[in-house]
């Protein structure tokens, strides 16, 4: 029962996408088992680019089956638009999809719902992809959600239209009078539930059959641990568990299931927006250079990202809330013209130096970094395909950081192309665990 975590270390972006792509080659299964459109994952091969927010990483390999699981929230008219996209470009997505029928469903509403509003006075922002993540999460825990099966059934899906407009009337600017709207709704969804029916399933029971019979299965998740709804940067994250755990809950795996967790991690940082705690932020002229070197644009939205140095506080934290067997670390390459190079391995506040992740986003935003400082190695990575292929520095550098994050790296990415990485435990692509 070969079965592969992947999470993301940070705070979203580190290349999941590309890595479950590199090791989906062997893998029968590939499931996402949380969040929704808020991703965007990006997979280059052979010089063509897909950029994924629904649909697993696996999808590229015409063999693999692509799983959605029953934690992810689903915003239909984005997953039709990526399931013709991918049709267009000669994929077999009608044979390789498959879809949760306990999957929630991200209403219109719910988009509706999702806009930014001003904060209240004291507040800080909260600034979200406005892909209605929240209130679909919201409405799943507060029982009111439908699911994806609920729409196979026109009378309950009919009646949970009504009972949610109803109830959410007074929070949203209905874009027509109420009753027309659950017309409306009733008949698009109708609509939407004859496209869909083809790719629904019990999955949990798909899933766990496959590991019965040996089969290999990745778990591809979204966001990163910074962004996790219990382990992140509380309230500025996701509605989700982005950590290895989600993996059990999103698929109804159970853990003992679970042979191998791996998190992927960029040599720096990187954060979508301006407000929320980023300790190792890099100053401006230099935060420019490795944006623009590292196309630190978001996928979802295009957003530029805020970059900053590798933070092994972080990482140490990723590590241990995601049992981690080892790091994949990507865009080394984007470091290749920097003269130095800095990991934070501890911050300092007031008089005390803090080694693990504090909870409290109002003490990490006062943090400053303690840093150790390597010599920059100047010189093309992207070439490289075994650890003695790098620089001495480049070397020196990757050892530090896994010394300092507490896991070893399996993986070092050197380019954004499938085949630009350097496996250090090929096992990893085999799934001989
Ligand atoms: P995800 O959300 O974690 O899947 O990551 P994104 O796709 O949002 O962002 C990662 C970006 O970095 C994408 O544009 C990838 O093509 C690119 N990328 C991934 N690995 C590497 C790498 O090793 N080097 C470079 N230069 N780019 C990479
Ligand atoms: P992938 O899977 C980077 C960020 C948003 C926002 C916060 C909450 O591509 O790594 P939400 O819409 O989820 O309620 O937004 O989380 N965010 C991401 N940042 N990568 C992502 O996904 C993200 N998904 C959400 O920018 O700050
Ligand atoms: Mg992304």
């Amino acid at each position: 029962m070969p079965t592969l975590v992947i999470v993301g270390a940070q705070w979203g972006d580190e290349g999941k996408g590309r890595i479950t792509d590199l090791l989906s080659r062997n893998a029968h299964l590939v499931v996402r088992f949380q969040g929704g459109a808020n991703a965007g994952h990006t997979v280059v091969v052979e010089g063509e680019k897909y950029i994924l927010h629904l649909i697993p990483s696996g999808i590229i390999h015409a063999d693999t089956t692509c799983v959605i699981g029953n934690g992810m929230v689903l915003d239909l008219p984005t997953l039709f638009k990526e399931i013709e996209d991918l049709k267009e470009r000669g994929l077999p997505v009608e044979k390789n999809l498959v879809i949760s029928d306990r999957a929630h469903v991200t209403m219109p509403y719910h988009r509706l719902l999702d806009m930014p509003k001003e904060p209240r006075s004291g507040q800080r922002k909260l600034v979200t992809t406005q892909r209605g993540i929240r209130p679909t999460y919201v409405d799943k825990v507060a029982r009111l959600g439908v699911r994806v099966g609920d729409m196979l059934c026109p009378d309950l899906m009919a009646e949970k239209i009504r009972t949610n407009l109803h109830e959410k009337g007074g929070s949203i600017e209905s874009p027509q009078e109420a009753d027309e709207w659950v017309d409306v709704l009733i008949c698009e969804f109708a609509e939407w539930a004859d496209r869909i029916r083809r790719y629904v399933a019990n999955t949990t029971v798909l899933i766990n059959r496959a590991i019965d019979e040996g089969k290999n299965v990745l778990f591809e998740g979204a966001q990163g641990t910074g962004l996790d709804v219990d382990f992140g940067t509380y309230p500025f994250v996701t509605s989700s568990n982005t950590t290895a755990g989600g993996a059990c809950t999103g698929t109804g795996v159970g853990p003992s299931k679970i042979d191998r967790v791996v998190a992927v991690a960029k040599a720096y940082a990187t954060r979508v927006g301006d407000e929320r705690p980023f300790p190792t932020l890099m100053p401006d002229g230099l935060e420019q250079q490795v944006r623009e070197k590292g196309n630190e644009y978001g996928a979802t939205t295009g957003r530029p990202r805020r970059c900053g140095w590798y933070d092994a506080v972080l990482a140490r934290h990723a590590v241990m809330v995601n049992g981690l067997h080892s790091l994949v670390v990507t865009k080394l390459d984007v470091l290749d013209d920097l003269p130095t190079v800095k990991v934070c391995r501890a911050y300092r506040c007031g008089d005390q130096t803090l080694e693990d992740f504090p909870a409290d986003v109002e003490l990490l935003d006062k943090c400053e970094p303690v840093y150790e400082e390597f010599p920059g190695w100047q010189t093309t990575t992207s070439n490289a395909r075994s650890f003695e292929d790098l620089p001495e520095a480049a070397r020196r550098y990757m050892n530090r950081l896994a010394e300092l994050s507490g896991a070893p790296v399996s993986i070092i990415s050197v380019g954004q192309s499938r085949n630009d990485a350097i496996m250090l435990d090929p096992s990893l692509e085999t799934y001989a665990f």
